[in-house]
């Protein structure tokens, strides 16, 4: 490169830091909702260079075994029928949830619909031009419900591979119910999911500021840099070996990183956009052909509920009257009020870890319990961290981010602690509980860089159960979500959906105990949100209560 070009070049990244800068320092309380008008790098939909800037992520070295592990759960979580090379997009041949239907199949045996009967329904697909469907990899969520009961619970979904799925429901309650079939997502869409997840660019990018006296810069930061002229900052964590990347900055060392932030971008249009669109072909009900509803009678002295496919797994629970109950085994207790909650409390350390969905469960506990003093450390708001006391009741209760990757506001870098460091640092017992949720902020990058993380996580929970074998950990599963923002991997339940199996997977058969945010969320009546709404807030903390005081 000659010097006039160098000049040029420097110049128009000079130009372009200043004006990152200007931009972040009127906007910057904006960031967690808005989208840049102007992204400070140019955007490209990864559909022009497949695959190309994945392959710029760097992940953490695993040993034999972990290889071993990963591959397992690559496997597990592979996608029927999803081409590596992107299919050509067009509707014809793209599953129409509005011309498939389902069926209501008879019950086995005959007679009446009795509680814990297993109810199955088959699903037929069709494609936009009418024609059956020949190969699976449609996500579906299915679930049977009767909102006048607040009744509701998950079905399994099992595919098929040949256009037909079937779903199988436990009926836990008596009276009518509704059987509903969503279509989240076609298979064609899935192809798309799986590259646009861990591209760079992905919707989202991170940066970092960095300050020395009168000097500022800011500069990218990700797993995923793009390898550059500029050198790179190597953040890598020496405890868990977790990575982070950012480009150095010109003026400043390294060590001059003070703060992380990130923005989301707005995509450019792309020809795949027809694959996401909401009630067309993202997120449609697929209509009955026939009655849509069971009617389920109570279980007389000496009746049999029908034969139960043992291969496919019963629901973590369902609501009835608009509370949850388990049917895996622990009861769910009322907690309905601040003595109930706190009694249960009493003298207990908690320490909750994770994104704001767990965040959510010490907002709901401050709400709740007026002697809990909640103090938010620095007042940042989403990241926290947050500590509350209840003196009399000798209950402490504290709330930290999960650390990097993060999609929150403008944070410093002191706080971005990885889970795995802060487990390390907790003494544990019988009056310990560890509550931990992380999911939503890793659906942009890689599953490899999940999985590396959750090993990471897991190491320190034998650690600290191995130590302390007394101590409650509680794991929070991810949720549904589905929002009527466009085609984004941001607001798609399909890179949730992929976490929550690698999470559950990894942590079987632990001494840990799960919230099953998911089947709360596709049980409930209530529409689907990152946050869920109270209700479902008020049942996961019966349910975290319960396993603290069984
Ligand atoms: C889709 O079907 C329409 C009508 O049958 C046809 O005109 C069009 O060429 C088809 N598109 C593709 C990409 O196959
Ligand atoms: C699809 O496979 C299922 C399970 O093997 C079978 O019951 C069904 O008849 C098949 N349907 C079609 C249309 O081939
Ligand atoms: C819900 O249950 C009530 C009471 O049993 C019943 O009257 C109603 O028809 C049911 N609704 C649906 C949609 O099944
Ligand atoms: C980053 O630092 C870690 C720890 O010192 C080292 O193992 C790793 O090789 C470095 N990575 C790069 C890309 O420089
Ligand atoms: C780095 O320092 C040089 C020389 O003082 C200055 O011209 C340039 O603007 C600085 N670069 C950045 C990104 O601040």
């Amino acid at each position: 490169m000659n010097r006039a070009w160098k000049g040029l070049l420097k110049s128009g990244i000079i130009f372009l830091t200043l004006s990152l800068f200007v931009y972040m320092f009127y906007h910057i309380d904006f960031l967690e909702f808005q989208r840049t008008p102007n992204p400070p790098f140019k955007n490209t939909r990864g559909s022009s260079d497949p695959g190309s800037n994945r392959n710029s992520c760097t992940f953490r070295p695993l040993s034999p075994e972990e290889i071993d592990e990963e591959n397992t759960l690559l496997d597990s979580i592979a996608w029927p029928n999803t081409p590596s090379v992107p299919p050509p997009v067009s509707l014809n041949d793209t599953t129409n949830a509005a011309r498939s239907n389902f069926v209501i199949l008879p019950r086995p045996g005959g007679g009446s619909w009795l509680v814990g009967d297993q109810l199955e329904v088959m699903i037929k697909m069709f494609d936009f031009k009418g024609r059956p469907k020949n190969h699976g990899g449609d996500f579906l969520l299915v679930r049977l419900h009767n909102r006048t009961l607040e009744a509701g619970v998950a079905g399994q979904v099992v595919d098929h591979l040949n256009g037909t799925y079937s779903a199988v429901f436990l009926l836990p309650w008596e009276g009518k119910s509704q059987v509903e079939v969503t279509l989240v997502h076609p298979s064609e869409a899935i192809p798309f999911l799986q590259r646009f997840a861990g591209e760079k660019p992905n919707g989202v990018d991170f940066y970092s500021t960095f300050q020395s006296g009168s000097l500022n810069e800011i500069t990218m930061c990700s797993v995923c840099l793009p390898p550059t002229q500029q050198p790179q900052c190597n953040y890598t964590d020496l405890n868990t070996g977790e990575l982070w990347f950012c480009y150095k900055p010109q003026n400043l060392s390294c060590d001059a990183r003070i703060k992380h932030f990130h923005v989301k971008q707005k995509l450019p249009k792309a020809k795949e956009d027809v694959l996401f669109e909401n009630g067309v072909t993202m997120n449609i009900g697929i209509p009955a052909s026939g009655p849509a509803h069971v009617t389920v009678f109570p279980k007389m002295k000496g009746q049999l509920a029908t034969d139960s496919n043992k291969d496919i797994p019963g629901p973590a629970g369902y609501y009835y009257k608009g509370l949850w109950s388990s049917l895996s085994g622990s009861t769910v207790k009322r907690f309905n009020s601040a003595s109930a909650i706190s009694q249960c409390l009493k003298d207990k350390v908690v320490h909750m870890y994770g994104d704001s969905t767990v965040r959510q469960w010490l907002e709901f506990l401050s709400s709740e319990l007026s002697d809990l003093k909640v103090y938010n450390l620095y007042n940042l708001k989403k990241p926290g961290p947050y500590v509350a006391l209840d003196y009399a009741k000798n209950i402490f209760v504290t709330f930290r981010c999960h650390g990097l990757p993060l999609r929150m506001g403008y944070l410093p870098v002191t706080e971005l602690h990885y889970i795995a460091n802060e487990l390390d640092a907790v003494t544990g017992g019988k009056n310990t509980v560890v509550v931990f949720g992380v999911w939503a902020h890793f659906n942009t990058f890689p599953i490899k860089y999940y999985i590396r993380r959750l090993m990471s996580i897991r190491k320190a929970v034998v650690r600290l159960l191995a130590r302390a074998p007394d101590t409650r950990i509680i794991i929070r599963t991810a949720n549904l979500k589905q929002s009527s923002t466009p085609y984004s991997v941001l607001f798609s339940d399909w890179p949730s959906l992929q976490r929550d199996k690698i999470l559950r997977t990894m942590f079987k058969g632990m001494d840990v105990y799960f919230v099953d945010a998911w089947e709360m969320t596709v049980a409930h009546y209530l529409k689907h949100d990152i946050h869920p709404p109270r209700p479902i807030i008020k049942n996961m903390i019966d349910v975290v209560l319960s396993y603290i005081c069984p």
